[in-house]
């Protein structure tokens, strides 16, 4: 079922400072829309019930995007599980109990591919989601996430609420977490290599085996995504939202080598966890609705390594 949203309505997009809300605040001005809800951090913890139920019962949002929560790359998962537990399942709690009693139109959750079983039968479809052991470096986080995805359906069950949620694949781009101890794959990487040309070193050393298999997608064709969805997606199931296509993490360290520091000669450190051995999304669903991305690897590595150039002067200039 096709909706345009009224280009005026009330959208709240939490996590607006991040990676994924930044894109999507991008992308609903881009599109039009005029009336967007933003809260920071200091003035909103989403982890607090009374305050988010206040905000809503003040903002009455009528669409909201959920786009906060914990995320973080294999170390700060496993180094941090408490953590991420409890941020993750606090931040879903208080806002799809508060756009259930202050009535929101419609709200698009975001899970993530990595809450997938670990031996998940690749490419990964929807009917997948909890039919294994999960990925133990991430079992914290995942367990969170997936209670959000869950809540999206028992709010529509019991109480009708038009809550509907997305599985990301990863994603980069603008905004993105190039900090070497919590990011995840690919802003680690531009950033090793960049730091590395720097410093005029020979070697740049890749985490693992290089063996795994990873997709990717750029955050401004996810939010593009999420817009899409919010206009074309009513099931209370989750859906993918991926390229449908993967590359070894040796392949991934080969691209951005070529486009940050082509002299650079790759060493992979066996010692360090390689995670998941495949994470490729079935993304069967959203192409029969009409979305596909449409930035392709190479590019969004591109642009995403001049982002980090024009507006992370000092960690891209660390070692000068
Ligand atoms: N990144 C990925 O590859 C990926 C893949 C799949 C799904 N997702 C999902 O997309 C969502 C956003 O991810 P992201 O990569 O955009 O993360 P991010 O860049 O770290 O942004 C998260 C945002 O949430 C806000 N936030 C965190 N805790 C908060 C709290 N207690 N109260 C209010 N705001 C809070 C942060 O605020 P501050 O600015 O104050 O820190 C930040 O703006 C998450 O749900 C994640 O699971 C991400």
């Amino acid at each position: 079922m096709t909706s345009q949203i009224d280009r005026a309505a009330r959208v709240y997009v939490s996590g607006h400072l991040g990676m994924v809300g930044s894109a999507i605040v991008r992308c609903l001005e881009r599109n039009g829309f005029t009336n967007l809800l933003t809260a920071t951090r200091a003035e909103l913890d989403l982890r607090d019930p009374a305050t988010v139920d206040q905000w809503f019962r003040q903002a009455r949002p009528e669409y909201v995007l959920h786009a906060a929560g914990t995320v973080g790359g294999i170390q700060a998962n496993s180094t941090r599980p408490a953590e991420f537990m409890y941020d993750n399942l606090m931040i879903h709690a208080t806002v799809l109990r508060s756009a259930w009693q202050h009535p929101v139109k419609k709200l698009l959750y975001l899970g993530s591919s990595c809450i997938y079983p670990r031996d998940c039968p690749q490419p990964m479809r929807e009917e997948d989601l909890l039919s294994g052991p999960l990925e133990p470096t991430n079992e914290a986080y995942a367990l969170a996430k997936i209670t959000g995805l869950k809540s999206c359906q028992y709010y529509r069950q019991q109480y009708g609420c038009n809550f509907v949620s997305a599985m990301p694949t990863n994603l980069y781009g603008t905004n993105d977490n190039f900090d070497l101890e919590s990011s995840h794959v690919l802003p680690a990487m531009i950033n090793k290599f960049h730091q590395a040309k720097l410093a005029g070193s020979p070697e740049v050393s890749i985490w693992g085996s290089g063996s795994p298999q990873r997709e990717l997608l750029h955050v401004e064709d996810l939010a593009e995504a999420c817009l899409f969805l919010l206009e074309n997606y009513e099931e209370p199931q989750t859906i993918n939202v991926g390229t449908g296509q993967d590359v070894s993490i040796a392949e991934l360290a080969a691209l951005v080598g070529q486009i940050v520091y082509p002299e650079a000669k790759l060493v992979f450190d066996r010692d360090k966890p390689d995670g998941t051995p495949r994470k490729l999304l079935d993304v069967t669903r959203i192409h029969h609705l009409g979305w596909k991305h449409q930035i392709e690897l190479a590019d969004g590595i591109r642009s995403t390594y001049q982002w980090f150039l024009e507006n992370l002067p000092a960690k891209s200039a660390a070692h000068k």
